[in-house]
């Protein structure tokens, strides 16, 4: 089979495979039809996830059929449409049954960082019965593939972890794909004011369109006075993280008012300072947190009852065999005008566009 095969920072090749087979009883083999590339994966070709070694398959979200199940998965079959969750946990360790299901001591964020993962054209999931849902069979992929990791992402690590409250003001620093997914899960508690802060103008405008009320371009360097101009000096309330370098989580922790909450997101592969002799007297909150993927069942029944429209991340689709050429575009994303990028697998013909 075709894989995107990592090998070592900024070395990426599209290579041929073994299919994966069943090696424990609660795996399931799935056959790809949608995937897509992450921020995550991004940091993964800096060097920033060193846990990623030379030879491994990417990726972590997925859509697909099931191919075989082992004998001991339960909710399963052949021939099943599935989401595959970036989490895939026992359910039943000591982290798993605290709901730190990323923190499973078997499992946790396994696909694409410590095993095989799903940017190919099979992509072998265990403990299948939880780290699968199963999808109606006329779902459409792209959607559902936002519910592998962003959508979740954005709702635990942005929304949940910054207790975003009625009448909030919300910053979020990054309008990639997480932070917009962020975006969307902060609307759902009906804050005052979401300002988005980026490089980009083209994914500040996008953000405006999902519901951002301010914009701030950070190019300047200016983003913290911008900020404080908007809030009379005061801050914000919630201040949402979701680029991953020190200069953006210095912007949050200086716009983040007395009481307030800053929910890191972002993947970090350096320290950042933390000015706890300023910030020790604030009365605030920080959250860290790996997505759980605990609120996954819950946001695809939004997305199936449409009142969460994730499709409108999309911006650019390709097939298997151009995905060299995605991850140029995904990573290229102010000049590409770029999103979410999709690839579909299966069809091998390149894409038409
Ligand atoms: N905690 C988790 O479990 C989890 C899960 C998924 C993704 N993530 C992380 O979330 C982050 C965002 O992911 P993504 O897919 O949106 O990535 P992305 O690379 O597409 O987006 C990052 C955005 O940050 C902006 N940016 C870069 N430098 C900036 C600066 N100095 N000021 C303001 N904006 C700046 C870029 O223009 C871009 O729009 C990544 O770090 C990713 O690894 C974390
Ligand atoms: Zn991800
Ligand atoms: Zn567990």
């Amino acid at each position: 089979m075709k894989a995107l095969v990592f090998h070592g920072p900024g070395k990426l090749a599209l290579e041929d495979r073994p299919k994966p087979a069943i090696l424990l009883t609660t795996d399931a083999i799935v056959r790809i039809t949608t995937t897509t590339i992450c921020g995550t994966d991004l940091h993964i070709l800096k060097g920033d996830v060193p846990a990623v070694l030379d030879g491994r398959i990417l990726g972590h979200e997925g859509v697909g059929i099931v191919e075989e199940v082992g004998t001991n998965v339960l909710d399963f079959k052949k021939g099943d449409k599935v989401l595959i969750s970036l989490i895939t946990a026992c359910g039943r360790c000591r982290f798993c049954r605290k709901s730190m299901f990323s923190h499973c001591r078997t499992g946790g964020w396994l696909l694409g960082n410590s095993i095989d993962g799903t940017q190919a054209e099979y992509v072998r999931v265990p403990y299948a019965d939880t780290g699968l849902r199963l999808l109606a069979p006329g779902l459409d992929d792209e959607a559902a593939v936002m519910l592998s990791c962003i959508l979740p992402t954005g709702m635990e690590c942005g929304a949940l972890c910054g207790q975003v409250k009625p009448g909030d003001i919300v910053a979020i620093v990054g309008a990639g794909p997480v932070g917009l997914a962020a975006l969307l899960a902060v609307k759902l508690y009906s804050p005052a004011e979401i300002i988005m802060i980026d490089l980009d103008d083209n994914r500040l405008e996008v953000a405006r369109s999902f519901g951002a009320t301010r914009a701030v371009n950070s190019a300047d360097g200016k983003a913290v006075e911008r900020v404080m101009a908007l809030t009379h000096a005061e801050g914000v309330d919630v201040a949402i993280e979701a680029v991953g370098i020190p200069a953006t989580f210095d912007i949050c922790q200086k716009i983040i008012a007395p009481g307030g909450r800053m929910a890191n997101v972002g993947v970090h592969g350096k320290p950042v300072t933390l000015n706890l002799d300023r910030l020790w007297a604030s009365n605030i909150t920080l959250t860290t947190r790996l997505v759980d993927a605990g609120t996954t069942s819950m946001l695809l029944r939004m997305v199936e009852s449409g009142s969460l429209d994730p499709k409108k991340l999309v911006s650019h689709r390709f097939k298997l065999p151009e995905i060299l050429k995605a991850y140029a575009t995904f990573a290229d994303a102010a000049k590409e005008h770029a999103l979410k990028v999709t690839i579909k697998a299966g069809d091998l013909e390149p894409c038409q566009r």
